[in-house]
């Protein structure tokens, strides 16, 4: 017996009864964000490993731990590239924006992207999947906080649109080039004595990455984290007044938000606002986002403020189950045709009116395999169908078809079995 094949872990099949709650988020997505003027765009999956090495940052997990990288062949001068499955979605369309000039258009440049895989190398768990997606969005060129407010309240937007409730939104403010390198030296300041205590992971952080040394979940050093100093407290005076046009913004959306000076979020690239969404507190987040306006100078590019988010459709679908939202259900089939002569004949003319039906653009159905009449009827019952159509050869020979409505309720057989003539099936099933 050859060996069954199962997906990879941390990779998952969407299987089709699942497809309904990705349709009802993307619809919500793209219908806000369009209503915010953002405008959709597509990178590729693959791009050089550099672009995420020099954007996330070293030092980072995504980058140091979790990418998915390989060697690509050597083209004709013998050079080779490094090349990765995107961990994240900014990277590329920054690059995408230096690249097609968009620093040209009218600034900000606002872009969405839906339903984007990313690939993390993660530890497979609840919530935590090794190939996810993403709905982001992302504007370029501008500092005004009321992008920042903007960005905020359209995500919040597409929730509230979705109908999930009790999300919580967390905001901070971590510093620019200017007043965080202060902060940082404060903050390692405050640890180096309490170092030796603290976790294997926050003692590389201590060196590499020490903002997130405030993201530690381990038990033993969450008194050492409350008890640190806080950006928030060591905001130079534009990055405040920067921080509290946003909040002044954001109430005018109506979003209900607390500041958390404990976020301080996963990639280098931020700087100013950042926020995270979750249902309670403790749960995974729905989305990230933040600031990013040193990202387009990494790249090459003139200095150019942006902004963005990314949130993941799996952990939206997760909760919108657990709020026990559902989303529409697909169409029904409108029509299902079974055929009792089970001659060459019959079944022609089965497939015949299927066909017609559906190029009419009528949702229909039909069993296959010339099963025997009584079989195809608890098919057409089964596939919650609105009509079932009886193609008989007798009926057919004076051009008219059974139809039998499936959905009526009560048992008097007249009143759900009317004969239609079959040239006026199409406007019958239109009703
Ligand atoms: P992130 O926080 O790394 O930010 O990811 C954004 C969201 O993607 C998370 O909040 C979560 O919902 C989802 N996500 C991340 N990793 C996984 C995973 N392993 N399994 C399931 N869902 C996951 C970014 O990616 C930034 N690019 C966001 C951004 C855009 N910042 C500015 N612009």
């Amino acid at each position: 017996m050859p060996e069954q094949y199962k997906s990879l872990q941390g990779f998952r099949d969407i299987l089709p009864e699942d497809q309904p709650y990705w349709r009802y988020v993307e619809k919500a997505a793209a219908e806000v964000a369009q209503l915010y003027g953002y405008r959709r765009i597509e990178t590729p999956l693959l791009e050089e490993t550099s672009l995420f090495r020099r954007t996330s940052g070293e030092g980072t997990d995504i980058v140091d731990k979790e990418m998915y990288s390989f060697d690509d062949r050597a083209d004709k001068e013998g050079h080779r590239l490094n090349l990765s499955l995107r961990p994240e979605g900014t990277a590329g369309v920054v690059r995408a924006y230096l690249e097609h000039g968009m620093f040209k258009l009218p600034q900000p440049v606002k872009l969405y992207y839906l339903g984007e895989a990313m690939f993390r190398r993660d530890k497979p768990q609840a919530g935590r999947y090794r190939e996810h997606h993403q709905f982001g969005c992302e504007a370029l060129g501008e500092e005004d906080p009321a992008v920042d407010a903007e960005m905020i309240g359209l995500l919040y937007q597409v929730y509230t649109t979705l109908g999930l409730k009790d999300i919580q939104v967390y905001i901070n403010s971590i510093g620019d080039g200017n007043c965080r390198p202060q902060y940082i030296e404060i903050l390692k300041d405050y640890y180096r004595p309490l170092l030796d205590s603290c976790c294997d992971d926050c003692q590389v952080r201590f060196h590499k990455n020490p903002l997130r040394l405030l993201d530690c979940k381990e038990p033993q050093d969450q008194a050492k984290i409350a008890n640190a100093p806080k950006i928030s407290d060591h905001l130079c005076e534009p990055c405040r007044e920067h921080f509290a046009a946003v909040q002044t913004f954001l109430k005018a959306y109506e979003v209900p938000f607390s500041v958390d000076p404990l976020i301080v979020r996963g990639l280098d690239y931020y700087t100013r606002t950042v926020f995270e969404f979750t249902s309670t507190r403790d749960k995974l987040a729905l989305n990230g986002g933040g600031r990013y306006d040193g990202l387009a100078e990494i790249l090459g590019g003139q200095h150019t403020p942006g902004i963005g988010f990314g949130a993941g459709i799996e952990r939206i679908i997760q909760e919108l189950k657990r709020q026990g939202i559902t989303p529409p259900e697909e169409l029904r089939p409108r029509a299902f045709v079974a055929y009792f002569d089970r001659t060459p004949e019959g079944k022609n003319a089965a497939v015949q009116l299927v066909a017609e039906l559906r190029l009419a653009g009528i949702k229909t159905e039909m069993s296959y395999g010339d099963r025997s009449p009584k079989a195809q009827m608890k098919r057409a019952n089964g596939s919650g169908a609105d009509y079932a159509v009886l193609l008989k050869s007798e009926e057919l020979a004076e051009g008219l078809v059974t139809v039998k409505d499936l959905q009526a309720a009560g048992t008097d057989i007249d009143s759900k079995q009317v004969q239609v003539k079959r040239d006026e099936l199409i406007a019958y099933l239109q009703q």
